[in-house]
């Protein structure tokens, strides 16, 4: 890889900054001074510094958000604030994106990367991905609620007048007035969570992820709050796929 993209990817700064940095003399690869932003840098042996510090070389990176309400699922926005804005200048890296989508009233478990590829097959509708919500509605849930959720529902759709749904799990916590209830699906379509139980007669009051492909939503994470994935969650979140 070329020191000047490397150097960009690692620092997140551009390559004319990156470029910048050689010219100045403040790169060294090895210990040696290079001021050619075309040398090819070998990423496993080289070890590439500025002023005593050694630079490593991360293309990737994988964050889990705890969204909060009131912010959308975008990388830019005229209006409201973005999940974006939520990550440190640092930590933001070029191409970071949020995999899939939150209603902006919606909290919980996001999955930011930069790794496009992965994203894509995290949201691709064939790969069936399994997704957990915690969800309070208006009304009571009963065991015939539980079998529609498991049968799979007709929902309307302007194109093709109704879509059916995957069979869904939903799990009772508690019914009464408001009802509390886990439900856990294998696609994402437009507000599907929220269809689902006006299908059924209730309303959502309180939507939350949290869970996404067995990685669950760290509860130390306050909303707003982010961290780096472990390698384990990292490894689950690639398990099957052809990367
Ligand atoms: N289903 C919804 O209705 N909203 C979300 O934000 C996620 C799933």
């Amino acid at each position: 890889m070329r020191l000047d993209k490397y150097l960009s990817y690692s620092l997140n700064i551009t390559r004319k900054q990156a470029k910048n940095l050689i010219k100045d003399k403040q790169i060294l690869i090895n210990n040696q001074l290079v001021l050619d932003s075309n040398y090819h840098i070998d990423v496993d042996n080289d070890v590439v510094s500025c002023q005593g510090e050694v630079i490593e070389y991360e293309q990737f990176v994988y964050y889990m958000l705890n969204k909060p309400a009131g912010v959308i699922s975008a990388t830019i926005d005229n209006q409201y604030e973005t999940v974006l804005d939520l990550i440190e200048p640092n930590d933001c890296k070029k191409g970071l994106f949020p995999v899939g989508r939150l209603d902006i009233d919606t909290e919980g478990l996001l999955i930011l990367t930069n790794n496009g590829k992965l994203g894509h097959l995290l949201t691709n509708p064939k790969n069936h991905v399994e997704k957990k919500y915690y969800v309070e509605v208006q009304g009571e849930l009963t065991n015939k609620d539980v079998e529609i959720f498991a049968k799979g529902m007709n929902l309307p759709d302007l194109k093709k007048g109704f879509i059916k749904t995957l069979p869904a799990e939903l799990e009772i916590l508690t019914t009464g007035d408001i009802s509390t209830c886990y439900v856990t699906i294998f696609e994402g379509k437009y507000h599907q969570i929220k269809r689902m139980f006006e299908h059924v007669n209730k309303e959502v009051i309180y939507l939350k992820r949290i869970m996404i492909k067995g990685i669950y939503l760290d509860e130390t994470l306050e909303p707003g709050e982010y961290r780096r994935l472990t390698a384990e969650e990292l490894h689950r979140l690639k398990e099957g796929f052809n990367l």
